[in-house]
């Protein structure tokens, strides 16, 4: 991801959250040395390159966070998230990580699904993490 992606990952981002980042919070992370953010581009028959999705996560001592991951409501179900996925979880194995953890709404039934597929765990409830809801910690050991 580069400062250049940030107008389309904002319009997704706001397509996509009910409380979305700003774009503050994605200019830190660019910045951030801990942060690895990425975007996926999708070329449609016609036109230029779009943002397709992107993900954003740390990793700090063997630990990986992932913080945000969202796909273009446009082109949801055609498998961009298990790409993006897959290809952080080589990324992360290269960083020699051995655990990955990420918060997720209850009510996500996709995305719970999309983690479950790649072997996450659902661990424990952080009650109340996003003020209107309940978030599940879900886990993965590399
Ligand atoms: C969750 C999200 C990232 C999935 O992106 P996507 O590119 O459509 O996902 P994929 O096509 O790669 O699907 C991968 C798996 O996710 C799950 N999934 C995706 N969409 C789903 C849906 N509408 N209902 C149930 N499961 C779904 C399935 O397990 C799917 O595997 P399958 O195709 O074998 O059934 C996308 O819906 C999104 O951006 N949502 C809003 C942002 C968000 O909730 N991010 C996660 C925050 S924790």
């Amino acid at each position: 991801m580069t400062a250049e992606d940030l107008d389309e990952v904002l319009e997704i981002e706001q397509a996509s959250f009910p409380k979305p980042w700003t774009r503050a919070m994605f200019e830190g992370e660019l910045k951030n040395p801990v942060s690895f953010s990425y975007t996926l581009k999708v070329r449609p028959h016609e036109g230029a390159e779009r943002v397709g999705g992107y993900v954003v996560l740390w990793i700090i001592h063997g630990e990986a966070h992932i913080l945000n991951i969202a796909v273009n409501p446009e082109y949801r179900g055609r498998g961009i998230a298990s790409r993006l996925l897959g290809l952080m979880l080589v990324l992360m194995k290269r960083n020699l990580v051995y655990e990955v953890f990420l918060e997720v709404r209850v009510s996500n039934k996709a995305a719970r699904s999309l983690y479950m597929k790649y072997g996450f765990r659902e661990a424990y409830i952080r009650k109340n993490y996003y003020g209107d809801e309940d978030a599940i910690v879900m886990v993965l050991d590399l």
